[in-house]
Formats: structure tokens, sequence, C-alpha cells
């Protein structure tokens, strides 16, 4: 099964495709200054939620890198009232952007298109203006499992906030899911997922969205649920 495939499934449910709600998303326009004529980045844009609601509002230029062709589709499928959209369809890490010309550097949960969160930070900086904003979102460690598990484990946010401020932007602000904005987000998967496998019993890949929902869901239950959250870091590109 094609990973895009799953996910189209997974998240056919949202729009905004990582844990964090619409309501908490929207002080990004105050933390980013969102105005009139910025241009916009946006790493793994998936369907462009943030974006397109900037886009409803202000004149902005955005540009957002995504693989997933279905994500690409969705997000076309209403035209902004006021800024403009494109979008670029291939892995994000192909992209060249010129440097110091973008306002706004988005990254929300797809830091590993890019080689992980530092390579995401370095990226990002370096595609911004002096001054712009840098937006990173991920997953952060909460609380340490008891005994080591050995098992591969994120940053805490603090920790995440140092490698921003080392890596060339200064943290303003910081937007966390809480665990109940998790839960439901993880449970749009599984319920899309399942509804899916119900409604296509015949379909070749009714065994392996089976398989990856449940490892996943297994994966929510024991390891992120008690131990992890996830948090947007808002840095302004330092070097001038
Ligand atoms: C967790 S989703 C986040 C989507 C969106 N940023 C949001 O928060 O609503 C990660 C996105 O990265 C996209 N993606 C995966 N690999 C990619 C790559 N190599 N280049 C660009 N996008 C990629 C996925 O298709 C998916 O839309």
């Amino acid at each position: 099964m094609n990973s895009s495939d799953y996910w189209a499934i997974a998240e056919a449910d949202i729009d905004i495709q990582n844990p964090v709600t619409d309501r908490k998303l929207r002080l990004l326009d105050d933390f980013c200054d969102i105005r009139d004529g910025l241009r916009v980045l946006d790493v793994g844009c998936g369907k462009a939620w943030v974006m397109r609601q900037w886009a409803e509002r202000f004149t902005i230029d955005g540009t957002g890198l995504e693989t997933n062709p279905k994500f690409i589709e969705a997000a076309k499928r209403k035209p902004p009232a006021s800024g403009k959209l494109q979008f670029i369809e291939g892995p994000a890490e192909k992209f060249r952007p010129e440097p110091a010309s973008y306002d706004v550097v988005l990254c929300l949960g797809a830091a590993f298109t890019l080689g992980g969160f530092v390579q995401a930070i370095e990226w990002m900086t370096a595609a911004a203006k002096p001054g712009g904003a840098v937006v990173i979102g991920d997953l952060t460690l909460k609380h340490r499992p008891a005994v080591n598990t050995h098992q591969h484990l994120p940053l805490d946010a603090i920790e995440m906030l140092g490698v921003v401020q080392r890596h060339g932007a200064e943290v303003s602000a910081l937007i966390s899911a809480s665990e109940a904005d998790f839960e439901r987000y993880a449970s749009h998967h599984r319920h899309a997922t399942l509804r899916w496998a119900r409604e296509n019993p015949g379909h070749a890949d009714h065994d392996a969205v089976l398989d990856k929902s449940n490892a996943d869901w297994g994966y929510y239950l024991r390891t992120i649920r008690p131990l992890m959250g996830w948090t947007v870091y808002v840095g302004r590109k330092t070097d001038q």
C-alpha cells in the first residue's frame, strides 16, 4: 500500500493534519504578524489549512510543498478570497528556496521531510528573510519512561526550543496540543480507517490499511498518550 493512499484515508475527515486545534492555530495570525503582501512557504503543507485561512483574509503569496496529490487537490478545492496560493507536488527536500526570501516559513508535522528537526530549522531559517517568522511543530517528550525502553523518543519542548534558538531563530511563542487535542487527532485516524475498512472489504489494500491502523493506534495508546505532546515553536530569524 502506498503511504499517500493510507494518509488520504486516515485524514479524510480532517483539514488540520496535526494535533493542534483551529482555535489554537489562529494564534499564529498574531504571533507571525500576518498581513497583506507577505510571502509564505509551507513545507509538507497537506491540505494547507493555515495558509488557506490566511489567504482568505489577506493578500498573501503562499507556496505549499506537498507529495500527496489528494491533499493538494483538497487544498485547491476552494480558491481563497484574497491571497494567491500555489502548490508544488513533490518532495520538499528537492525544492530550493531562494535564500532569505520568505516572510513566514512554516513546517507543521513535516520536519522529517527535510531530514529531521535540526535540518528543518536550518533549511527554514535559510529560506526566511531576516526578522521573518519560522514556525515548526513536532512531537515532544512530556514524561520520561520509568525504565529505559530503548525506543527512539523526541526531545522535550524546552530542549526543542533550545534547538530552534541555536539554529538561528529567537522563539517568541509556543502553541501546544492538549492531551484531549491529541486524542481527538489520533481518534480521527482510527475512526476513518476502520470505517474505510468496513466500507471496502474487498479492496486490495484492506488488510494493509487495517494493519497500519492497528499499529498506529497501539503506538498512540501505549507510547504517545502516556509520554508525548505536540508543540508549535514560533521564532524570528535572528541574523540580520
Ligand atoms: C502530519 S502531515 C501535516 C500536514 C500539514 N502541515 C498540517 O499540519 O495540516 C505531514 C505532511 O507531509 C507530507 N509529506 C510527506 N513526505 C513529504 C515530502 N517528502 N515532501 C513534502 N511533503 C511531504 C504528507 O503528505 C503530509 O501532508
